[in-house]
């Protein structure tokens, strides 16, 4: 696992970089998007690309990590109204080739279903961009998650519902109890994994994805198995990590081996 300590505006110029290069060996790449905060630098970088004509994701195709259970369309809390209003919005990706779990659909172990297959119809997902939780949890995995789970409806934490109110105008009680998210397991199989997190409240939930032992309780961990994953952190989500000397030098030395 790669650790780049960075500011919050070079992480998202870094992942665009790395996503623009991927768009021009290969234009059409299967994306992997996150919705929150941490990667709203990434999709702000790839529309300054697009808009200055140096990138096109016109055959680019996109997959979101997981979605409120309940929320019908239009909820502008939806994951599916977000990352159209955060990525889709700011590039020019066919909008139609941006998909997301159905968390209103009647049978969601079936939308579940449906999901994963989409995703395996697609080849798979190339790159996937995640942030995490504070409590650890990536997509909506929550701690005690299957390290294997496929696409599957949770429940989210009390912590979880707390973070995320803010999305809902501070009202708790309207933030679903449920979620639809790809699973560890699903995850896993993207072929390359970038991960974003900024701010201390970050901090312990990096140092356990990084450091800590592998474990359903901090569900990030899991990424530990991934042969390809660079997590890009700013120093006050990288307070808590050990080793922090030694991934600054790492990358401080890193054109001596390529
Ligand atoms: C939500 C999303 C996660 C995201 C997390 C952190 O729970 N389901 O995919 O990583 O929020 O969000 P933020 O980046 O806003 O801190």
């Amino acid at each position: 696992m790669e650790v780049v300590i960075t500011t919050a505006d070079e992480i998202g110029d870094l992942i665009a970089d790395e996503i623009a290069a991927l768009v021009a060996s290969a234009p059409e790449t299967v994306l992997g998007v996150a919705t929150g905060s941490s990667p709203l630098r990434v999709y702000e970088a790839l529309g300054r690309r697009v808009s200055a004509g140096e990138l096109s994701l016109a055959r680019a195709r996109a997959f979101t990590l997981d979605e409120y259970v309940g929320l019908p369309a239009g909820h502008p809390a939806r994951y599916d109204a977000v990352i159209r209003e955060e990525f889709v919005a700011r590039v020019d990706i066919d909008p139609a080739a941006v998909r997301g779990p159905d968390g209103d659909a009647d049978d969601l172990d079936a939308a579940c279903r449906r999901y994963e297959d989409e995703i395996r119809g697609a080849g798979g997902i190339d790159l996937q961009i995640l942030g995490i939780g504070t409590d650890g949890h990536i997509a909506f995995n929550e701690p005690g998650s299957s390290l294997a789970s496929r696409t599957r409806v949770k429940t989210l934490t009390a912590q979880t519902r707390l973070d995320n109110a803010r999305f809902f105008d501070g009202d708790l009680d309207a933030v679903p109890r449920h979620c639809l998210t790809q699973g560890l397991g699903t995850i896993l199989e993207a072929r390359r994994i970038v991960l974003v997190a900024t701010g201390e409240a970050k901090a312990q939930a990096v140092a356990q994805l990084v450091e800590g032992a592998v474990s359903a309780r901090w569900p990030g961990t899991v990424l530990q198995h991934h042969p390809d994953v660079t997590v890009f952190v700013d120093e006050a989500a990288a307070s808590q990590l050990e080793l922090s000397d030694y991934y600054r030098d790492t990358r401080a030395h890193r054109s001596l081996v390529q």
